[in-house]
């Protein structure tokens, strides 16, 4: 009996040291952590930037980065992260192509005791390690403050984001939290809203067409993003309704600022990608080493309170493209006005 107590202990000892020993090996300032980036898809104009930004970001952490992009599939997605937990990853940093479908095998990830990071969009129900993010409920306030300064009154039309991103819903309460008290007094028309089942510009553009076909007079169009609003300015241009009506989008791509530029395009919502990808590789590396991340405030996955950063996003008009995303570097002022005549 003493003989097989004595062994006990001793083999508890023997994990407790290499436990310890191993993560030491991680603390060491020669410690090269490794990332695990897994994105949904490089469809998005700016998903292009924060891959860029966040693996400069990473390396300047003496970290290195192993991407994988899953093409809008989330089987594809939930495989690519298997394996790269399979080939030695520190930390997962996700930008979930599907918010309820990622849940388990992040769950997974966690039980390895790899520390997981949502980026920019939200894990449903995952108890993440940390929630990065721009603030998304007020990117839906901002586009309808600023639809409601230019347009009171009349017909208004959501296209929101696709139902399968969190971000989505959070956008469509903030269109909502501005919007229903003019709905309810009955000044702005909700004529419809529309729920994409993916970030997909073609179902947008034929569901649209159909609405147009049912009612022409519409006065204002919030879309989930740039590409949506570029859909929807399309098929207004092939109805000869360009200028009749204004369309908000998100993300200040190029091609939206030189919308907003032209004045085909009222506003867009620009988030500072360099911000958020320095802050989540810097936040990533501290996990890796198993360091406490600083106190952020939380938000709530469904099921979970898990730690939630948000960066503000800002409002883009004509007005003010010189002092956002010019003076910023986001875009080149000749790229933005390239469709503009000189005066
Ligand atoms: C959202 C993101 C947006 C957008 C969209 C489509 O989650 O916050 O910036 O572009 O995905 O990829």
């Amino acid at each position: 009996m003493k003989r097989i107590v004595l062994c006990v202990s001793l083999s508890l000892l023997l994990v407790g040291v290499l436990a310890s020993c191993g993560k030491n090996a991680k603390k060491s300032d020669t410690y090269k952590p490794v990332i695990g980036l897994s994105l949904d898809s490089l469809v998005v104009e700016r998903w292009r930037r924060d891959v860029d930004s966040f693996t400069r970001a990473a390396s300047d952490l003496d970290a290195t980065v192993k991407l994988r992009v899953a093409n809008q599939d989330a089987d594809t997605q939930i495989a690519q992260i298997k394996s790269l937990v399979d080939s030695g990853i520190d930390v997962l940093v996700v930008i979930p192509n599907h918010a309820d479908k990622l849940t388990e095998v992040c769950r997974m990830v966690s039980r390895k005791h790899i520390p997981v990071i949502s980026y920019d969009r939200l894990v449903n129900r995952a108890n993440v390690d940390l929630y990065i993010s721009f603030d998304n409920d007020r990117v839906g306030s901002l586009m309808a403050n600023a639809a409601l300064s230019a347009q009171a009154t009349g017909n208004y039309v959501i296209i929101n984001g696709a139902i399968t991103d969190n971000n989505a819903y959070m956008i469509n309460r903030g269109f909502h939290q501005v919007l229903d008290p003019f709905i309810a007094s009955g000044k702005i028309n909700l004529v419809k809203e529309i729920w994409p089942s993916d970030w997909i510009s073609d179902e947008v553009k034929t569901r649209f067409e159909q609405l147009l076909s049912e009612e022409k007079n519409i006065d204002v169009v919030l879309c989930g993003n740039d590409m949506l609003a570029e859909t929807v300015i399309g098929v207004l241009s092939e109805n000869r309704m360009l200028g009749k009506t204004l369309v908000l989008g998100q993300d200040a791509e190029l091609s939206a600022c030189q919308r907003v530029a032209e004045g085909s395009q009222y506003a867009t919502i620009y988030k500072p990608i360099e911000n958020l990808a320095l802050k989540a590789a810097a936040l990533a590396v501290m996990l890796a080493k198993g360091e406490k991340l600083p106190a952020a405030s939380t938000i709530y996955d469904g099921f979970y309170d898990v730690p939630y950063v948000k960066l503000e996003p800002i409002l883009v008009t004509k007005e003010n493209l010189e002092a956002t995303v010019i003076q910023d570097g986001f875009h080149t002022r000749e790229d933005v006005f390239r469709n503009v005549p000189r005066r």
